[in-house]
């Protein structure tokens, strides 16, 4: 089917599933859609206290309390789905399949199945489905591939990528792993979709490792039968020898420093939340280090990008293809951690 495009941006009618407190993501998203010029109509919620903040938000704006109210009463035209992440796929497959636009948070979804059902259907509906990676844009990833693109790193032979340290999970929705998918399936997507910028290269295996029960063990745990991993670890393996190794962990009381360390053939490149450092050597055990702050991130390019293909044509750039490839690499981890193997990739 052709694309559904629009002549301008506010032509562009649009609407947002979800208006959580935890970060005010609703408001985020409108804010941002607005900002790149589409023209907010509605705010899908399941309960009426987050609808009354949305409408004190955006007066006037039209609230409903299901998908099925606003895709049956509504003019929308793109809407975006900011809800849990076991939910994420039922509900843009709907949307998808009534011919709308549909961006989803991260992550896509849970499985790669899903992910492929999402596609197809937005295909067949002449739609676009895509994931909402405004991190694609941030300052530290945007410099890492200038530092990678200059040649600096000689090439690229592994990432690692690492977040957390001892701690109780919280006692919200992220914690429960039929809901969230597993501990890898937050900040692990941000940082594999940072990495899958690097390393181009096919994925052939993947492997996975969990460690459960410490913290659902503990006295007055909510999940306790349905508790994330309390550390979880997926290997990558490319065709082209690279690899990659991303760990979440509530149980490393001495984290190493930095999420994200690219190790090149020339130089080694360490990002933190504060600044990122190149470390080159120099012979004879010496290095030199440049370090420097982050750029400013560019997370509103994700809508401006949208509309520029919704009305211009130009390349989606998180296309559904793409907010694929971390999914299929979390979905092999689960599966590689249960059955003790590494797994092949499907898709490279
Ligand atoms: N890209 C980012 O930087 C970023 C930052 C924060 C959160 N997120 C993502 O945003 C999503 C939501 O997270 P959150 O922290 O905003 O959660 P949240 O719990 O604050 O909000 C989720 C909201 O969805 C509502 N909801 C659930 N099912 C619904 C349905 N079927 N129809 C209508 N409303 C429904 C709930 O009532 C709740 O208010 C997750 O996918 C999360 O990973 C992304």
């Amino acid at each position: 089917m052709i694309l559904k495009t629009y002549s301008n941006p506010a032509a562009i009618q649009v609407a947002v599933v979800g208006y959580g407190g935890a970060f005010n993501m609703g408001r985020q998203h409108l804010n941002e859609m607005k900002a790149a010029g589409m023209t907010p109509i509605a705010v899908v919620e399941l309960d009426p206290k987050r609808l009354e903040v949305a409408r004190t938000d955006f007066p006037g704006i039209e609230t409903y309390a299901t998908v099925d109210e606003l895709l049956a009463r509504s003019a929308v035209g793109l809407v975006t789905v900011i809800t849990p992440h076991n939910t994420h796929a039922a509900l843009g497959l709907q949307i998808a399949a009534a011919g709308r636009h549909v961006v989803l948070e991260k992550p896509m979804a849970l499985t790669t199945a899903e992910c492929d059902v999402l596609i197809d259907a937005a295909r067949q509906a002449g739609v676009v489905v895509s994931t909402y990676h405004n991190r694609h844009w941030d300052g530290w990833i945007l410099r890492a591939n200038e530092v990678v693109r200059s040649g600096a790193l000689g090439e690229i032979v592994r990432i690692d990528l690492r977040m957390g340290q001892h701690g109780r999970p919280g006692d919200w929705w992220r914690s429960s792993r039929s809901i969230s998918g597993g501990v890898l399936y937050d900040w692990g997507v941000h940082l594999l979709e940072y990495s899958l910028q690097l390393i181009t290269a096919p994925i052939t295996e993947v492997s996975g490792y969990a460690w459960n029960g410490y913290w659902a063990g503990q006295p007055g745990f909510p999940w306790a039968q349905d508790a994330n991993e309390d550390e979880a670890q997926a290997t990558v393996r490319f065709a082209s020898g690279q690899r990659l190794n991303l760990t979440i962990t509530q149980l490393d009381a001495a984290p190493e420093r930095g999420f994200m360390k690219i190790v090149g053939t020339r130089a080694t490149h360490l990002i933190d939340s504060n600044s990122a450092e190149t470390t080159t050597p120099q012979g004879s055990g010496q290095t030199m280090v440049e370090r420097a702050l982050h750029p400013k991130g560019q997370g509103e390019k994700f809508y401006q990008n949208i509309v520029a293909h919704l009305t211009a044509n130009e390349p989606l750039v998180i296309t559904g293809e793409w907010a694929r490839r971390p999914i299929h690499i979390l979905d092999l981890a689960a599966r590689s951690a249960r059955e003790g193997r590494a797994l092949p990739a499907v898709y490279g």
